[in-house]
């Protein structure tokens, strides 16, 4: 890292649907942050897609420069099964269609890519994931010493104490690649796990979609148009137009955006059989009655509560400061 720059050095994994669209926004305008690679991975799209909607919405923002590197296109037990299109749309961005950006896929591959980062910023590197997990255990799995040179990693993926989001236990992240997240979550480094027991608590609705819509930032206004749809999938689990922040919960705790309040680092586990606990994410919450309690040697803190709602942070953040 350049000593002049005392900007956080952010690496972001992502499947680029809309909540990740939402997150790499808030890791560009978020002060403070400099955001020096993205990697991608299938799960909301193939990883192509989602790297063609990096390269498209760095573009809008005027960030051709940060390298959008590919990663796996199937999973590490699995192959892609062609994501969630009643989610998150055909293209992964709402069905909007993004001007086309001049930037290119990286030569170097999301692992390369990360790795790479990873000597160059040592000690310093912050990983942000958001998507399956994939990329990040083919990176450990070629060169464990990853674990001791990023700073720490911050996960949005899991269910603590709450139901799943694709099975009755399993959220859709580390369900889509319950091995990769088993050897992510099993290695020696520092995780802050963002899972859907605090995700689904932070929200946006119509009136934060005017306020995009209404903005004169670009990348603000297509973040609003996306969300149209994303709406249209939430209304079943909410009741009204609304959507979860998953996402940029995870990139702005990582940043210090948000900050958690309830967090213990405990030990979790990932179920990776065949059953019906399949992507289950095992956290040892014993003892923690009477206040959060960290559990000696645990290195997994799991987010349980935080200190203020992101949506006004978030759009505050994206319709003044992209
Ligand atoms: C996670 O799954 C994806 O669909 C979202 O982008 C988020 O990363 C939520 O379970
Ligand atoms: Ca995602």
């Amino acid at each position: 890292m350049s000593t002049t720059d005392q900007r956080l050095p952010v690496y972001l994994d992502c499947d680029t649907g809309i909540d990740d669209s939402l997150a790499l926004a808030y890791l560009l305008a978020a002060p403070g942050v400099d955001l020096v690679g993205v990697g991608t991975v299938s799960g909301n799209t193939s990883a192509s897609q989602a790297a063609r909607n990096t390269l498209d919405l760095l573009a809008l923002a005027g960030r051709e420069g940060v390298p959008v590197a590919q990663g796996a296109e199937d999973w590490s037990t699995r192959a892609f099964d062609g994501g969630v299109p009643h989610i998150h749309g055909w293209n992964g961005v709402g069905g909007v269609e993004l001007p086309r950006g001049a930037g290119e896929v990286a030569g170097e591959s999301a692992t390369d890519l990360l790795l790479r980062l990873s000597r160059e910023y040592e000690g310093e590197l912050r990983l942000v994931t958001v998507g399956p997990l994939t990329n990040i255990a083919i990176a450990l799995e070629a060169d464990p010493g990853l674990a001791q040179r990023v700073k720490d990693v911050t996960i949005m993926g899991g269910a603590a104490l709450v139901p799943g989001n694709v099975s009755a236990v399993a959220e859709a992240n580390v369900w889509n690649d319950p091995e990769a997240a088993g050897i992510v979550l099993e290695a020696d480094w520092d995780i802050t796990l963002v899972p859907l027991d605090v995700t689904l608590e932070n929200t946006l609705d119509e009136s934060d979609r005017a306020r995009l819509l209404g903005s004169d930032v670009p990348l603000a206004v297509a973040l609003g148009q996306m969300l149209d749809h994303y709406f249209d999938f939430y209304v079943d689990f909410y009741g009204s137009r609304s959507c979860a922040l998953h996402d940029p919960l995870a990139a702005a705790i990582a940043v210090g955006g948000v900050v958690p309040t309830v967090a213990p680092a405990v030990a979790v586990e990932v179920d990776e059989t065949e059953g019906p606990a399949r992507g289950q994410t095992i956290c040892d919450l014993r003892g923690q009655r009477l206040g959060p309690v960290d559990q000696p040697g645990a290195r997994t803190r799991v987010v349980l509560g935080t200190d203020r709602p992101l949506g006004p942070h978030l759009i505050d953040l994206l319709t003044t400061a992209c």
